[in-house]
């Protein structure tokens, strides 16, 4: 090992294939088996946006709109890439899944609205950088601890100063339901990421103690059809 990019390549093999989630070497498998069945109900294939992003945006708090470039890390099937391109932003969206991202063409085709898809492990993206936001539902949980650093190294390429990072990620307190609690070092010792990480209130502030808060609070449960929200989440606006 000579540098630390070798150093982090290591520490991914310690988990098993069957645990990643999160890169080409069994994520995407992973991800695209998960994507080929739409109609099995799982609460994140409806196309409605991430409630907290709405919300956001309705208080003035997280600006949106034509000449907003944003970048979706882990978009799935477009649900709120499609949703800021209807705001008239542009939108840059990458998955490690095509049949995600075949999904997300279909949705944004149907919504009338472009949308540029693009299969890519986010952690290696060499994009057009700057971007005004950042938006991430449920992909930076996926990540093993020591990826966090090549997910800061991410942001600090693609957040122009000033710009926000909105992020959806598993919160503590749903045992069972979300993420693991597992501290770190277990996480290593099992070889098991349990489906994504928990993370508490003060574990995100940890995380992301470079960037100013703006709000972090428990995702909003909701029941109606133009917006999603599951209380085993939690969400977090900040600005670089
Ligand atoms: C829980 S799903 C959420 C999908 C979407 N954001 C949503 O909320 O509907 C997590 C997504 O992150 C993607 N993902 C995980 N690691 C990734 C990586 N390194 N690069 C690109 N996409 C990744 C997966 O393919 C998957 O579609």
């Amino acid at each position: 090992m000579h540098t630390v990019d070798d150093v982090l390549a290591l520490l991914d093999q310690l988990f098993e294939e069957r645990a990643d989630r999160w890169s080409d070497r069994g994520g995407t498998d992973f991800w695209d088996a998960f994507y080929t069945d739409r109609g099995r109900g799982v609460p994140f294939f409806r196309d409605a946006p991430d409630e907290s992003l709405v919300a956001w945006h309705a208080d003035g708090r997280l600006p949106l709109g034509p000449g907003t470039r944003v970048l979706e890390l882990g978009c799935g099937p477009g649900r709120n890439a499609v949703w800021l391109a209807q705001q008239g932003c542009a939108v840059d969206a990458l998955d490690l899944s095509a049949t995600a991202l075949a999904w997300g063409r279909e949705r944004a085709d149907a919504a009338g609205v472009a949308v540029r898809f693009v299969r890519a492990d986010v952690l290696g993206w060499r994009g057009e950088a700057p971007y005004d936001v950042v938006v991430d539902s449920g992909c930076f949980h996926h990540l093993p601890p020591h990826r966090r650093v090549s997910y800061r190294w991410l942001l600090e390429r693609v957040l122009r100063p000033g710009g926000h990072l909105a992020l959806t990620c598993f919160t503590t307190g749903h045992a069972g339901d979300g993420g693991t609690e597992a501290d770190d070092l277990d996480l290593y010792r099992t070889g098991s990421l349990g489906g994504g990480l928990a993370y508490g209130p003060d574990d995100l502030r940890r995380a992301f103690d470079w960037l100013t808060e703006v709000e972090l609070r428990p995702m909003r449960r909701v029941r109606d059809a133009t917006t999603y929200g599951e209380d085993l989440l939690q969400v977090a606006l900040l600005r670089r």
